[in-house]
């Protein structure tokens, strides 16, 4: 009767919603092939950062560190550590100890940055850095004592020594003036002057990539990968003397921070890259740069997905077709939303409360659906990460001539530590595309802050040993 026609119109439209739903998330599904390509591209580009002839054009900068070993566990003494650009800014004191006691020891203080200082004048950044550093000291109680100090600076610096690095470009959150293509110690070092309070012996730049490598060597010799997937995402590793042209010498190796995060800023991604990746983009403080970090990365997987909503939205596909306030507003979903709603023992009810608690009211059916276009998101991010780690452990591979390898990668960052599925996805896919590569993956703890006073230990053992 007419019931059951009403009833089969229902179904009707209902399968078709969903079908035009799929339609939509396809394109953001990429195949083994696909993958296979992506990471034969970022081989290319790795290539082009490296070379002489190619790399002022380069997008995957390739910039040498001026970190040549891993830790070799007879460095000591007591340094000062910063950690800018990630999460959070911290200050840390690390003792560092050899011999019987051989181990690490860390104090630390995390202070956060206002966003009227990442996007103010550069002064006000470093000033704002220094009074933390005082007030640390202070609280410590170790005003006065002046200790050597690893600067871990998560952004693309050009070095040319390791105690020297001149940003490129600002990336995620920040955008202080004047600081572009200014030494970051010289700016750090200035301020330090400003103050007139105490004095400090800058020994190292570090991006967070090297010292997670160097946390993580110091436990395991295997490890010489280092991957960040938090805020940003980027990854360095080993590679030879020889292949890198910019240096001079040819013997032995040294850590390359790769800034992945640029990969595709040349087009190079383009087939790949959806409407809803635009759109991403095209609002970020930095538009057309970063644009392989904007499909991996903490900061910005959440604007995917509520971008991908919006259009749902749009199309009569989700909340029943009415585009919220709260839904048009930029950054609601961060990334521990993303880590949140797909957690497995999750209800539905719970997804719903969730987006309730955003100001999103919805249906069970809502939130079966945001939880999927969570996990597509997700599942592609983590696979695109994977793309680019094997053509890393393959590159190392081949620099060696060898016809399988054995590598660690250190790794850090939020999404990596927090997200119920990026991680096995993405060793999933790194194991398809490199067969040839045993590849073990080491969580890092506290990765960063401890690696730059790793590498300033190793930094003050080398000079002293110069200075006898
Ligand atoms: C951004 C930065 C890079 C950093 C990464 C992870 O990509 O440019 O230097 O390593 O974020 O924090």
């Amino acid at each position: 009767g007419k019931g059951a026609a009403m009833v089969t119109a229902v179904a009707y439209r209902l399968a078709a919603q969903h079908k035009a739903r799929q339609k939509i998330l396809e394109a953001l599904k990429l195949s083994h092939e696909q993958l296979l390509e992506v990471k034969q591209r970022m081989r290319i580009e790795m290539e082009n950062g490296l070379g002489k002839e190619t790399h002022a054009e380069a997008t995957v900068k390739m910039l040498p560190t001026y970190v040549c070993s891993t830790p070799d566990g007879t460095e000591k003494g007591d340094f000062l550590a910063l950690d800018l650009g990630g999460t959070n800014f911290r200050v840390l004191l690390v003792r560092v100890r050899n011999g019987m006691r051989r181990g690490v020891e860390m104090h630390n203080k995390i202070y956060s940055i206002p966003v009227e200082i990442m996007q103010g004048t550069g002064e006000e950044l470093f000033d704002h850095i220094v009074h933390c550093i005082s007030d640390f000291l202070e609280y410590m109680g170790m005003k006065g004592v002046s200790l050597p100090l690893g600067f871990t600076f998560s952004f693309p610096c050009q070095q040319t020594n390791l105690d020297e690095g001149i940003l490129l470009k600002w990336t995620k959150g920040f955008k202080a003036t004047g600081c572009e293509g200014e030494d970051v110690v010289n700016l750090l070092k200035e301020a330090i002057h400003r103050r007139e309070e105490f004095d400090l012996d800058v020994v190292a730049v570090v991006n967070d990539t090297v010292g997670t490598m160097m946390t993580c060597g110091y436990e395991d010799p295997y490890c010489e990968v280092g991957l960040i997937v938090g805020t940003g995402s980027n990854a360095c590793y080993m590679e030879e003397m020889r292949n890198l042209e910019l240096v001079e010498g040819e013997e032995g190796r040294m850590c390359v921070n790769m800034e992945w995060g640029a990969f595709g800023d040349n087009g190079c991604l383009d087939d790949i890259r959806t409407e809803f990746d635009l759109a991403v983009d095209e609002l970020s403080l930095n538009p057309g740069k970063q644009r392989f970090e904007k499909m991996i990365s903490g900061m910005y997987l959440g604007e995917i997905v509520r971008n991908i909503l919006m259009d749902f939205t749009k199309r009569g596909l989700l909340f029943r077709g009415r585009i919220s306030e709260r839904l048009k507003t930029r950054g609601i979903f961060e990334t521990k939303f993303l880590s949140q709603i797909e957690s497995d023992c999750l209800a539905l009810l719970q997804v719903r409360s969730i987006l309730q608690h955003l100001g999103l009211e919805s249906t069970c059916d809502d939130s079966i659906i945001v939880k999927e276009v969570c996990a597509v998101v997700a599942r592609r991010a983590a696979q695109l990460c994977g793309a680019g780690m094997a053509a890393v452990v393959d590159k190392i591979r081949e620099n060696r001539g060898l016809d399988f390898l054995k590598v660690t990668v250190g790794v850090d960052g939020t999404l990596y530590k927090l997200h119920p599925h990026f991680s096995t996805i993405m060793h999933e896919t790194v194991k398809q595309l490199s067969p040839k590569c045993e590849v073990t993956f080491l969580q890092s703890e506290d990765g960063s802050g401890k690696g730059a006073a790793l590498i300033t230990a190793v930094a003050c053992r080398i000079r002293e040993a110069g200075q006898r």
